[in-house]
């Protein structure tokens, strides 16, 4: 690993760590809470059905989120990539469920949606609740994803009038953040004018430094037109490039087409289009991915310093949090301390070796 990725992923385990230890320690203004927000997070938005379950689930390259038509993603879903050593085992852990190891990722499907139902009952209300999850491979990136409901626009049978406000609400509550990197999810067969994800996007970053503009649906255009206005920048300006896409169609979801399948799929359809051939090495959930991770690790680089402070800062708070431990206090919350209280002393040992081998990052 990169000392980049070391740093990160001790930034990563630092975050699960606060967020196990919940409300303990994790006021409003210490260090914990300044350190979870230190590190940026990705967001997707959009309308209902727009592709966004899709599209993160291509970023990880694994099938796990519940995905189809109508509202199937009901509560926020905070996953956590935590990049591990290769040839390690690769396994997926819920806060809710610790010390479960899942290996089967349809079983994590299963239980995101068993998670759902039981705040929400099987209904097709939401609940603002997240349920974390932490995906532990050699082949993920670190970074946080952050899969959120579709905006609507209005009520359907079984749901409370509110809750067209009140999924703008819970997502707005998430890209406003100015660590949120926000995916902002339009499917081409809409008119882009009409596109939420652009809306919302544009009101909470209107410079649009943190908004990476995807178009899903590509292949259910109607014939004859394409989106090349789009593509190319013409419809609507964003200050990084838009990234095509072809994700599975329900069909494929149906008939359980695979991630490697639908890759290749994906990469024939713009290889191959009279429309996109010229832009197809820009097009695609592979290409996205790696926009997205280039993209992180510039903005990462540049917080270093603000999160080494913020590190020195919780070293300090946990080393007197601990010397306070002789009064009564959960075993296991003075043991996630000291977890905390280890890593980041490790993030500090790491960046100040670092620093006398020269800048923070630099050995690649
Ligand atoms: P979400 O509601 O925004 O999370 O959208 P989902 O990822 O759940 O997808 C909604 C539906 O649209 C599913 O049936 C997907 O198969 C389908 N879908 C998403 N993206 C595409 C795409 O690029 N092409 C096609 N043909 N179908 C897609
Ligand atoms: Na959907
Ligand atoms: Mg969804």
């Amino acid at each position: 690993m990169t000392t980049m990725e070391s740093l990160i992923g001790l930034v990563n385990r630092i975050q699960r760590a606060c967020t196990v230890l919940g409300d303990y320690g994790g006021g409003d203004n210490n260090a914990f809470s300044s350190l979870w927000e230190a590190l940026p997070s990705v967001a997707v938005v959009g309308g209902q059905s727009s592709g966004k379950s899709s599209v993160l689930e291509s970023i990880v390259g694994r099938d796990f989120l519940p995905r189809g038509s109508g509202i199937v993603t009901r509560r926020p879903l905070v996953l956590q990539l935590h990049k591990t050593e290769d040839g390690s085992q690769e396994y997926a852990e819920f806060l809710h469920l610790p010390r479960r190891k899942f290996s089967d990722f349809s079983l994590v499907r299963q239980e995101i949606q068993d998670e759902t139902d039981r705040v929400t009952g099987k209904t097709k209300q939401i609940s603002p609740i997240p349920i974390h999850l932490s995906i532990y491979s050699p082949n993920v990136v670190n970074l946080t994803l952050i899969d959120l409901p579709g905006l609507t626009k209005v009520a359907i049978e079984g749901q409370p009038e509110s809750i067209v406000q009140d999924i703008e609400t819970m997502v707005r509550s998430y890209v406003e953040k100015p660590n949120c990197i926000i995916l902002a999810i339009s499917p081409a067969n809409q008119d882009i004018a009409t596109s939420d994800a652009i809306k919302l996007s544009r009101e909470v970053d209107p410079s649009g430094e943190r908004t990476f503009g995807v178009l899903t649906k590509l292949d259910l255009m109607d014939k004859g037109t394409n989106a090349l206005e789009v593509l190319e920048g013409r419809s609507y300006r964003l200050q990084h490039p838009w990234v095509g896409i072809v994700n599975r169609s329900q069909a494929d979801i149906n008939k359980n087409v695979d991630m490697i399948v639908a890759r290749r799929k994906e990469r024939e359809y713009f290889a191959t289009s009279p429309d996109y051939g010229h832009l197809a090495n820009k097009m695609g959930s592979e290409y996205l991915a790696k926009l997205l991770s280039q993209h992180l690790e510039s903005v990462i680089r540049a917080r270093i310093p603000s999160i080494t402070s913020l590190i020195n800062k919780s070293i300090e708070e946990l080393e007197s949090e601990m010397d306070h431990l002789g009064r009564p206090i959960a075993l296991d919350a003075g043991a996630q301390l000291y977890t905390i209280l280890e890593l980041c002393r490790a993030f500090d040992r790491i960046f100040k070796e670092h620093l006398d081998g020269g800048r923070p990052g630099g050995d690649r």
